[in-house]
């Protein structure tokens, strides 16, 4: 990577202080942050271990810290005894049993609100449930289902028994997730008859049946009833989640587990073609979630928190079923579409929940921004309080939007930097302190040792020099291995530098006053829609397809998505030509079914060969400019046929 390659032209000069009213009242306030810096400074392990010691709940305390003998497969707390459930609903019982802590909005239909009582009585119903299936500690279970409150009590209820969630995003197709079933040994899937989504069916039950229909590990399926359509159950393999859980007592003792135990698996997109398990543990994971919660969105009982992400996603996990459950806060819940039945939907239930903390990515803000200022100013939006960002680089002009036209300028803004692996926000602005830049995601949080490093793993001290970002010392929420590949874990995140850091995947840069702004991936994996896709795994799906030879991905700026993914098909036999609209509608539809709607290619051009050096490696730098549509300035002297580059071009299409 080369340092002119990432060298910055963003010069952003605005600076926001926080609004004096929110810093008087802000917890951390600028005392209390400093302090837990200092702290962090001092002693990077106490630090962590003052804070596990306080914000949980242990069922026996833990004697050590933190494990390295394997790093970096570390271990965090290890000879402690939990358990995420309790701690995120039992614990709230005495003081907080009628607060509630679920306020559903259906796409349409009544809103409908699970007190922390009555949702632990779910949960309960649903670990018996479970155990009454022969599920207990350490089975992995798949959940497959619409972004409704039985998804969060599904997580709860494999944690409170100690099985392993692993929960798939229902945007994604029946391939992929037999994927995870199989790569997870999954022996149990959750999923219900379909969801709702823009006025649709998502049709749930009739992905899973696909999903299932060749042999899978798989002995049994939930179904919940949630659009009531007719859909097919089979005998023996099918029960419906509310037969299953009338018959359950409402109480149900917790299985007690290592701080290790791992509490889910999540999929995400890396560089190569199959999906990697993250797997986080129980008590780091939970401690990031809930300490980040704190910091980064001062969460009081007072608040009503709505994170729009669904639970298919980390952000999902951490701030949605975790997090914001670990400190008792009310969580707005909705399932379907942010402009159904009209664009003013979001603002609507920020209005009708009096939403205080609202939280969504740049994608979904650019998208609401283009149906203009009128939309959001009919609505009264005073409740709000603080905004956030997450998923990707934020515009400035979004960001603006964002502050002005929802914000009112009264909010600050947390521009929040963190990955699936890292399980909670590492990287953001804590409102009450922290002066924002539009487009900065500011600096570390307290205990987290991120840095940007050179080539050569040397510290880039230079302002605004960028390089890769890398986290220095361990953190109790961080990524514990990928399931059933550690070769892939050590290989990812750590050989580049021979372990003596994480790194992150993405570069980045400082800023004079020491903030951080994240410049995009250093490896194959797009963000489009603040949604991880890779490379490799769109191109594998396409020559998959009986006609296609080859293909190569790559990334094209869009203005609402962020990234768009733009491929070139190499097909077998005659390149296509004149009328090809049909061939490339099939081609977009065969990527949805292999991986989910949202890998489908904007764009797909065909093209005799794909550009490679003589080594045979696909030139991806030169396909990106290509698809840009900007000027060559890279050597292509190495390329096999020049001629080439005219019709990837789609300029000699005769
Ligand atoms: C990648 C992680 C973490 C939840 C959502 C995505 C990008 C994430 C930001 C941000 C700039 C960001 C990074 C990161 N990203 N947040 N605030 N500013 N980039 O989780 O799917 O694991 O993707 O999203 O590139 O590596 P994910």
């Amino acid at each position: 990577m080369s340092q002119n390659n990432l060298e910055s032209s963003l010069h952003e000069a605005r600076l926001f202080a926080p609004p004096p009213g929110f810093a008087a009242q802000a917890v951390p306030n600028s005392a209390q942050l400093a302090a837990l810096h200092a702290a962090a400074a001092a002693d990077h392990v106490g630090f962590w271990a003052d804070q596990a010691r306080v914000a949980l709940h242990w069922q026996r305390p833990f004697t050590q810290t933190l494990d390295d003998s394997a790093a970096p497969n570390y271990r965090w707390f290890a000879d402690g005894l939990l358990n995420v459930s309790v701690n995120c609903l039992d614990v709230h019982l005495a003081a907080h049993g009628e607060r509630p802590a679920i306020v559903f909005e259906p796409e349409s239909g009544e809103p409908r609100a699970l007190s922390y009582r009555q949702l632990h009585t779910q949960v309960c119903r649903a670990a018996n449930a479970l155990r009454s299936l022969g599920i207990g500690r350490g089975d992995r279970v798949v959940i497959y289902m619409p972004l409704v409150p039985e998804a969060i009590i599904a997580m709860h209820a494999c944690a409170r028994i100690g099985a392993i969630h692993s929960v798939v995003f229902g945007g994604f197709s029946a391939l992929s997730l037999r994927d995870r079933i199989i790569d997870a040994g999954a022996r149990l899937l959750i999923t219900a008859d379909g969801g709702h989504r823009g006025g649709h069916i998502v049709e749930l039950k009739a992905a899973a049946d696909k999903a299932l229909a060749e042999h899978t590990p798989i002995e049994q399926v939930i179904v919940l009833r949630q659009t009531g359509h007719d859909v097919p159950m089979q005998a023996g393999r099918d029960l419906w989640w509310h037969e299953l859980l009338a018959a359950q007592p409402d109480s149900c003792p917790p299985e007690w587990v290592d701080a290790e135990h791992p509490l889910f698996l999540l999929y995400t997109s890396g560089s190569t073609g199959k999906p990697k398990g993250i797997q986080h543990s129980s008590a780091g994971y939970l401690l990031g979630a809930k300490l980040s919660t704190q910091w980064v969105f001062d969460l009081k009982p007072a608040d009503v928190f709505w994170c729009t992400a669904d639970v298919g996603w980390i952000t999902g996990h951490s701030y949605v079923a975790y997090g914001p459950l670990a400190n008792a806060g009310t969580i707005v819940l909705y399932e379907g579409g942010p402009t159904y039945p009209d664009a003013g939907r979001f603002w609507r239930i920020i209005e009708r929940h009096r939403v205080s903390i609202f939280y969504t990515a740049p994608t979904a803000i650019r998208a609401l921004m283009k149906f203009g200022d009128d939309v959001p100013k009919q609505y009264d939006l005073s409740s709000l309080r603080l905004l956030g960002s997450v998923g990707e680089p934020i515009n400035p002009e979004a960001w603006m939007w964002y502050r002005s036209v929802i914000g009112g300028d009264r909010c600050p803004i947390v521009d929040t930097w963190w990955q699936t692996e890292t399980g909670a926000i590492l990287i953001s602005p804590v409102p009450g302190v922290t002066a924002t830049k539009p487009g900065s995601c500011t600096q570390p949080l307290p205990g987290i040792a991120a840095d940007i490093v050179d080539d050569d793993g040397n510290a880039v001290t230079r302002a605004d020099a960028g390089g890769y970002l890398v986290v220095r010392k361990p953190w109790p929420s961080m990524l514990r291995t990928i399931w059933n590949d550690n070769e892939r874990y050590l290989e990812t995140y750590w050989a580049r530098f021979q372990n003596r850091y994480y790194v992150a995947g993405d570069s980045a840069h400082r800023d004079a006053d020491g903030y951080y702004w994240i410049m995009g991936r250093i490896d194959d994996v797009l963000n489009v829609a603040g949604h991880r896709l890779g490379t490799m795994e769109i191109e594998s799906a396409l020559v998959a397809h009986p006609r296609v030879a080859e293909a190569a991905v790559v990334g094209k700026p869009h203005e609402i998505k962020g990234e768009a993914v733009f491929a070139y098909v190499v097909c077998l036999g005659e390149r296509p030509e004149g009328d090809v609209q049909a061939f490339i509608d099939e081609l977009r539809h065969w990527v949805g079914e292999q991986l989910g709607a949202i890998a489908k290619p904007d764009e797909i051009r065909f093209a005799d060969n794909l550009p490679k050096t003589r080594s045979g490696k696909i030139m991806r730098r030169l396909l990106r400019t290509i698809a840009r549509g900007e000027d060559i300035t890279q050597d292509i002297s190495t390329l096999e046929n020049p001629a080439i580059v005219e019709q990837l071009r789609g300029k000699s299409s005769s």
